[in-house]
């Protein structure tokens, strides 16, 4: 742990719990400090953690979030710290930088379908008129490359005027294109020519052992690989590919990063004080503005990008 980090957090122990004047903090600081040094490696600093928080949690929410803050700066992570992310981001003392990070993965595969859809009703038999995918090199954040494709529904074939205006899809746009079969395996080709799916059509691979991947999906929430994906697949008599069983949930992603739990793709690209591109809900244009943040938040904070869910067909 950072000497300077801890200092602060030592400092700030002391003010909350004595009268003194800060030359006297300062220097009791520093006292202490040389002590828990030497002490360090036997204490386990979970327990430190633990102890402090149990002292602090009669104090007042400043004081709690100035806690939060400092112990963000350390790069601990605390549970009850989810207001620290309103201090913004944490800038001093030699912490863990994006740079130490080793990914996971080579690449993210940023996927956000587009379904038929009618106002205020859950249609059955949901389609995909949409399926964009946009590979990102973990390594710079760049674009590798872009898989974008229109589907024609098979079972409503005409898409509704609320989701023309939510999407900006036009019956024109999917009118003549392919229907979900076969622009699934074109997307599988388009994974297995650039290499980011290893050994495609090698069925073995859909077991728990699934850390022989060298990419994964991105998505806004679950709903596109735990509910539409299989959806679709089962209306076609497909089943799911392995490479779609496990994948990460970018709002969890983000609350690992900032300890805030966002609620949208929106909300997601406000708290980062990015402009939204394009128009919200059209695929591509999730999937460029999910890459932003992606980026945005790589780049600022150590985040590691790792499986955060899965379908039913991964055993636990
Ligand atoms: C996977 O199987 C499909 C259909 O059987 C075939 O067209 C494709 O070339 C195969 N892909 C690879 C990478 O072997
Ligand atoms: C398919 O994958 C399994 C497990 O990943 C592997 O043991 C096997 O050799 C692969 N089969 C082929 C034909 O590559
Ligand atoms: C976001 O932008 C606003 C206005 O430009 C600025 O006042 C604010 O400090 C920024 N916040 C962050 C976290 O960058």
């Amino acid at each position: 742990m950072n000497h300077l980090c801890m200092l602060a957090l030592v400092c700030f122990l002391l003010f909350v719990h004595s009268n003194s004047s800060s030359s006297v903090i300062l220097h009791s600081s520093l006292l202490l400090l040389s002590k828990i040094e030497s002490i360090e490696k036997k204490l386990n600093i979970d327990d430190v953690i633990r102890g402090v928080s149990y002292l602090l949690a009669a104090r007042t929410k400043a004081q709690k979030d100035v806690w939060c803050w400092l112990m963000k700066a350390c790069t601990f992570s605390l549970s009850w710290c989810t207001s620290a992310a309103s201090l913004g981001p944490v800038s001093f003392g030699r912490r863990q930088t994006p740079d130490n990070i080793v990914q996971k993965f080579k690449y993210l595969l940023i996927l956000d379908f587009e379904a038929t859809c009618e106002k205020n009703v859950q249609i059955k038999n949901q389609e995909i008129i949409e399926f964009p995918c946009i590979a990102v090199s973990t390594k710079n954040w760049e674009i590798e490359s872009i898989f974008h494709e229109y589907v024609k529904p098979r079972v409503n074939p005409i898409i509704s005027p609320f989701c023309t205006e939510l999407t900006g899809i036009m019956q024109e746009t999917i009118e003549n294109e392919e229907y979900f079969p076969v622009v699934l395996d074109k997307f599988s080709t388009w994974l297995a020519t650039n290499n980011f799916i290893k050994d495609i059509n090698n069925s073995s691979n859909n077991n728990n052992n699934n850390n022989n991947y060298e990419s994964t999906f991105v998505t806004c929430g679950d709903w596109d690989l735990k509910v539409m994906l299989p959806n679709q697949c089962s209306l076609d008599n497909l089943p799911v590919p392995h490479y779609f069983n496990q994948w990460i949930n970018l709002k969890r992603i983000f609350y690992m990063a900032t300890q805030y739990y966002p609620t949208s793709l929106r909300d997601m690209l406000n708290k980062l004080n990015l402009s939204a591109q394009g128009r919200l809900h059209s695929g591509i244009h999730d999937s460029v503005n999910m890459k932003r943040i992606i980026e945005t938040i790589a780049n600022k904070y150590p985040v590691k990008f790792d499986y955060t869910s899965k379908t039913k067909a991964i055993l636990d």
